[in-house]
């Protein structure tokens, strides 16, 4: 809660954040205090201004700032990478926790659908630390031919977990791995 001098501004709840394109209503209520002889009263008359807020436009890729968007593929790779870690720890019995490998599995496989969007924005000349070589987006860049791979390997996991054939489900990790060396010697700077 936000005030000042008699006015309050009320937090949104999670299920209200927008999403890009949304346009937004921020309330903003007045609380008003009448102080009587015997009585202190607190009236909150509601509504008293909305202020219209759009979000971002839709459509077209906005650019973000260059910083915000390297690390948000930053941390898109981080989930990538944890989730990969705990399959393995799960696949080699380092941890029992087998009930976890087809959340794993199923979080990485929605994960490499994210990746591709993950790069649209070019940040090469930004200044930004980064560890993505700049050919990703060069014309005719292979990088998306391996963001896809990725994903075909990552879902190939999945259902080899669902069919609970061991043999399968050591091809597709095999399958995981290899797509990960692929884009990272390539794209990645060690
Ligand atoms: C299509 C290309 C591509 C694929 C596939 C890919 N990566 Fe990456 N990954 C990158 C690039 C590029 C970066 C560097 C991002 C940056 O620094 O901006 C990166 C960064 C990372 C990071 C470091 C994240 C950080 O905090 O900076 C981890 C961890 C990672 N990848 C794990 C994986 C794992 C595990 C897989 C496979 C399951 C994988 N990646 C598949 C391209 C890829």
């Amino acid at each position: 809660m936000i005030s000042a001098s008699g006015w309050s501004l009320r937090p949104l709840a999670v299920n209200e954040f927008p999403a890009r394109g949304d346009s937004i209503t921020l309330t903003v209520e007045r609380m008003e205090t009448f102080r009587g002889k015997h009585m202190r009263l607190a009236v909150r008359s509601a509504l008293v201004a909305g202020l219209l807020m759009t979000v971002a436009s839709p459509g077209a890729f906005a650019e973000d700032k260059a910083e915000d968007a390297v690390k948000y593929r930053q941390s898109l790779m981080g989930i990538v990478g944890d989730h990969t870690q705990s399959f393995f720890a799960l696949l080699q019995g380092k941890v029992s926790h087998p009930e976890d490998l087809a959340w794993h599995a199923d979080s990485l496989a929605a994960a490499s659908k994210r990746v591709k969007g993950a790069y649209v924005q070019n940040t090469a000349g930004s200044g930004v630390k980064t560890e993505a070589k700049d050919g990703i987006w060069a014309a005719g860049s292979e990088f998306n031919k391996l963001a896809g791979d990725f994903e075909t390997a990552a879902a190939a996991l999945s259902a080899a977990v669902k069919s609970k054939d061991q043999a399968a489900i050591g091809a597709a990790a095999k399958g995981i791995g290899a797509s990960c060396k692929g884009c990272h010697d390539k794209f990645k700077e060690d």
